[in-house]
């Protein structure tokens, strides 16, 4: 069976030897007598040659026959091709084999969709691709996905092997904690109306490794969580998951910038210069009204508070004397906007909470604006001064409460950019990767329906020192030791020093989350026991290892880096998973189905 070379390796140095590929009918095209095939395996391809004066007749007609995508075995001697017929597309375009010896090893139905032509494939509907998952992964470009992924996966093992960590898987039938997303339940077939729960992500073991004196943990975990899906979300994901002791958050910096580092070397070939720029949250929602902001291009956020405390426009001074702020961004180039545009734009913005988004076009030398007419003559100045207002700008604000105008204009930010994109007006080259980290979290956040605090990142994080004893007096104040890594505005991963001392955790949980102290006890009970045998100080972070590889590859959606993903629906369509179960599972399970019948 064996063959002798792969279908990416002939080249004119093999001229005269006789070779043996196996592989795929990539394509099959007759001219002038001759059948000319493509064969493709996992490297690339190589043209075989059949002419029917050299053969027998039984083996010409067998390759006469072969279909796209047959699989088979061809044995020949290597040639020059002849003068004018190279193919310099490919690295074997040089040569071809004559064919000598042909076995059909399996013969193909004809496909759902071609694979062979990169133009038709691209514009496959989705949900055929994932149907036919195996045709898909024949394509080029997602075999060089799932190779890039496992280079780094490899990358990523031997960083953290030099590093001293070790690698320790912890258990997927975990235990229901609410927090955060929803969650999968499994239900336990021994023990009746008990439930397992997928894990989120490793959190609360590996904080228990470090109380198990493990010291330095990593490994490429398997989460799951019940949530929305969008194109950088999958119900199950994997994250490369680390946990260190004795540490301080510059120690985490310095470690998840060499792997990036290692990561991006490894696989673009690329230097990546660290140390990373760090930006507070503060500042991040100020200049780019987002916690993750892409920083490649301008069109940041001014704040004009001041200049329209007064105002006689009432939409800004009202804002104002109402606690709020008065923030606008330049969208330069896009004043050409028609109304029809603008207003899209404005609805986009209302269905984020927006109360209506003012603006300004400069066009023919003129501020194009309903509102202007209330501006005085320093107000205009401004503007024109702050934001560089020329020719062709589009000018828009928003006059909301501080992080609510903030997150708007952040949202407009990236959608005008979008536009300035589709118009050819922004131009981001491909190899730019502005990483950055995004500090001085708040450790809490308000629910304003339920009332009480909630963590920003989850309950486990450590306040920063100086802010611990405004937890009880002036929680909005208190700054967690919380960090993600963002680039180019991607979350790639979050982490934070944790809570070691089981008072500090007691307190969050209880007097700061008001978890009431018997719920307490249920779920993060044996947490807080393992912290009184003493818990090392200790921190942590976890990337998410498929957005790692999404921007690896330069694609919007993880789905084209995981080889089984699942579709929005969170459905696997090759599979049809989810799928009803028997009666007698359920029974086993001590479960009674309620909900009506999939169709
Ligand atoms: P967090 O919830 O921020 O932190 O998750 C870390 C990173 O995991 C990725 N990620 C996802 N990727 C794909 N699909 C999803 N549904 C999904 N959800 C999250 C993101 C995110 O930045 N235990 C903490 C980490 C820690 O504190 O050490 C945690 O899970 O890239
Ligand atoms: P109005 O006075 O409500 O007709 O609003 C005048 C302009 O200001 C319209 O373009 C609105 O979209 C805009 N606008 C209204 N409220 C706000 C706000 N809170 N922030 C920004 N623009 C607003």
């Amino acid at each position: 069976m064996k063959r002798t070379h792969h279908c990416n390796e002939l080249r004119p140095a093999h001229i005269g030897q006789t070779v043996t590929l196996t592989g795929w009918v990539h394509s099959r095209r007759d001219l002038g007598g001759l059948i000319f095939i493509d064969v493709r395996d996992r490297e690339g391809r190589t043209q075989t040659v059949f002419d029917p004066s050299d053969l027998p007749k039984e083996l010409f007609e067998r390759a006469a026959a072969l279909r796209s995508e047959c699989v088979i075995r061809a044995t020949g001697k290597v040639r020059q091709r002849p003068e004018g017929t190279n193919n310099p597309k490919i690295p074997t375009g040089e040569v071809e084999v004559m064919a000598k010896e042909l076995e059909v090893l399996n013969v193909a139905d004809v496909l759902p969709f071609p694979v062979d032509d990169p133009e038709v494939a691209s514009k496959v509907n989705e949900e055929l691709r994932l149907k036919y998952r195996y045709l898909d992964l024949r394509r080029p470009e997602m075999a060089r996905n799932l190779r890039l992924r496992s280079k780094v996966a490899i990358a990523t093992r031997q960083y953290m092997d030099e590093q001293g960590f070790l690698e320790i898987e912890t258990p997927t039938l975990f235990k229901s904690t609410p927090e955060g997303a929803r969650e999968f339940l499994v239900p336990s077939r021994v023990n009746p109306g008990q439930f397992y729960a997928l894990p989120q992500s490793p959190q609360q073991f590996k904080q228990i490794l470090m109380v198990g004196g493990v010291e330095r943990y990593f490994q490429l975990a398997r989460c799951y969580r019940d949530e929305d899906l969008r194109a950088d979300r999958q119900p199950e994901f994997t994250q490369v998951d680390i946990e260190m002791s004795f540490i301080e958050r510059e120690d985490i910096y310095a470690l998840i910038e060499g792997l990036l580092k290692r990561v991006w070397k490894t696989a673009l070939n690329l230097d990546v210069p660290t140390p990373f720029k760090r930006i507070s949250f503060e500042e991040a929602l100020n200049r780019w009204g987002i916690d993750k902001p892409d920083t490649r291009f301008g069109m940041e956020l001014v704040d004009f508070t001041e200049e329209f405390r007064a105002s006689k426009f009432k939409v800004f001074s009202g804002a104002v004397a109402a606690g709020g702020v008065v923030k606008a961004l330049n969208a330069k180039g896009l004043a050409g906007a028609t109304q029809g545009q603008i207003e899209t734009m404005t609805e986009y913005a209302k269905s984020f909470g927006a109360k209506g988004l003012a603006f300004i076009k400069v066009e023919g030398g003129e501020w194009k604006s309903p509102i202007v007419k209330f501006f005085s003559d320093t107000e205009k100045a401004a503007l024109a001064q702050k934001l560089k207002i020329e020719e062709g700008d589009l000018i828009l604000f928003a006059a909301d409460q501080w992080l609510n105008a903030c997150e708007i204009l952040g949202k407009i930010r990236l959608y005008c950019a979008d536009v300035l994109k589709g118009q050819g007006k922004l131009a981001i080259p491909a190899d730019r990767f502005d990483f950055l980290w995004v500090v001085d979290f708040p450790l809490l956040s308000f629910d304003k329906e339920q009332n009480r605090w909630y963590s920003s990142h989850h309950p486990f994080t450590a306040p920063v020192a100086e802010d611990v004893a405004l937890l009880k007096t002036d929680p909005k104040k208190v700054r967690g030791q919380h960090y993600d890594v963002v680039v180019n505005g991607v979350e790639l991963g979050g982490g934070s020093i944790r809570i070691h001392q089981p008072d500090v955790q007691k307190t969050v949980f209880e007097e700061v989350l008001q978890i009431p102290p018997e719920e307490t006890k249920l779920r993060f009970g044996y947490m807080l026991e393992a912290f009184r045998y003493g818990a090392p100080p200790h921190g942590g972070i976890a990337l998410g290892f498929d957005r790692l590889c999404a921007i690896l590859c330069g694609t919007p959606s993880i789905r084209d880096v995981i080889a089984f993903p699942k579709t929005a629906k969170g459905t696997d369509l090759m599979t049809d998973s989810p799928a009803a179960v028997s009666p007698r599972q359920l029974r086993d399970l001590h479960i009674e189905v309620k909900a009506a019948k999939k169709e």
